[in-house]
């Protein structure tokens, strides 16, 4: 058994007890503050599992760090060294959440050397578990799971999101880019939540997803479902992905990934 196993299986069994905190709102949540704007919204279920899961885990691993979606809305910096790192979304698609559309997760990614190395993405509603680890390949509910082989634009199911900010820039780009590909591609979904897109090309659902906007807890373990379902996650402008970027694409192929970065016009928010 390796440290990142020992990490992992913790850190597991603290996701999914945090789960049943989720699961008491199969129904929706009608109670929630607003953050950055109207559509960026925050729960007591959000500020409660990351609470549990950061206490559980430093109590274990007291030299590790903690990224966390609620505790850097709060004032927490958002800093990423080489050191062992949880990087957690507590509920991601709060805004589902609080609907009650089934579509919500604890994002739990653990990151070292700024690379992630063992990713949890738990929707405790519909009992989704997908797990992965480095070289181990990524799974969903115990079963190994695998991208698709889509390689063409023409042939792919794109998963994507309009995001939570109603900045106007953004929101052209978004509109643009639902253009460019919806004429272009097989299809476009958005499940309202940014790690349940990712585990979704991990298990070959959708053939790629993208989206700009997104913070480092969003995405830190859908990069690594994605990379050990055998896929490709890259900046949306074809480069190397950079989990501070806020800026995501993930794809079944590299053909498919640079055709997507080639077609999609492009969007820098201010870095995490
Ligand atoms: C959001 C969801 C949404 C995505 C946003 C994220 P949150 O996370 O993943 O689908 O479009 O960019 O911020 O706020 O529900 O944790």
């Amino acid at each position: 058994m390796t440290e990142i196993d020992e990490y992992f299986d913790v850190a597991l069994e603290l996701v999914k007890n945090a789960g049943n905190l989720i699961k008491d709102h199969v129904f929706g949540c009608n109670v929630y503050e607003v953050k950055s704007c109207e559509i960026d919204l925050v729960t007591e279920i959000d500020q409660k599992v990351e609470q549990t899961l950061i206490g559980g885990l430093s109590k274990r691993f007291p030299s590790h760090k903690f990224i966390g979606e609620e505790s850097v809305a709060g004032g927490a910096k958002c800093e990423l060294t080489d050191d062992p790192t949880w990087v957690i979304d507590p509920v991601d698609g709060t805004m589902n959440f609080v609907h009650g559309f089934p579509h919500n997760c604890i994002s739990v990614g653990l990151v070292i050397n700024k690379v992630s190395v063992a990713g949890i993405v738990y929707n405790p509603i519909l009992e989704q578990l997908f797990t992965a680890k480095k070289g181990q390949g990524a799974f969903l509910n115990g079963k190994q799971i695998h991208v698709s082989q889509t390689k063409e634009l023409k042939k792919a199911l794109i998963a994507f999101e309009a995001g939570t900010s109603r900045d106007e820039e953004k929101m052209k780009v978004v509109l643009e880019n639902f253009k460019r590909v919806i004429s272009s591609g097989h299809g476009m979904r958005a499940l309202g939540s940014a790690a349940l897109n990712m585990a979704m090309v991990a298990l070959g659902g959708a053939d790629a997803n993208f989206e700009f906007g997104i913070h480092a807890w969003d995405i830190a373990a859908g990069d690594i479902l994605v990379r050990e379902a055998g896929g490709v996650c890259i900046d949306p402008a074809g480069g190397p992905f950079d989990i501070l970027s806020r800026r995501v694409l993930c794809a079944s192929t590299m053909e498919l990934a640079q055709e997507l970065a080639k077609t999609i016009a492009q969007y820098y928010p201010e870095r995490d």
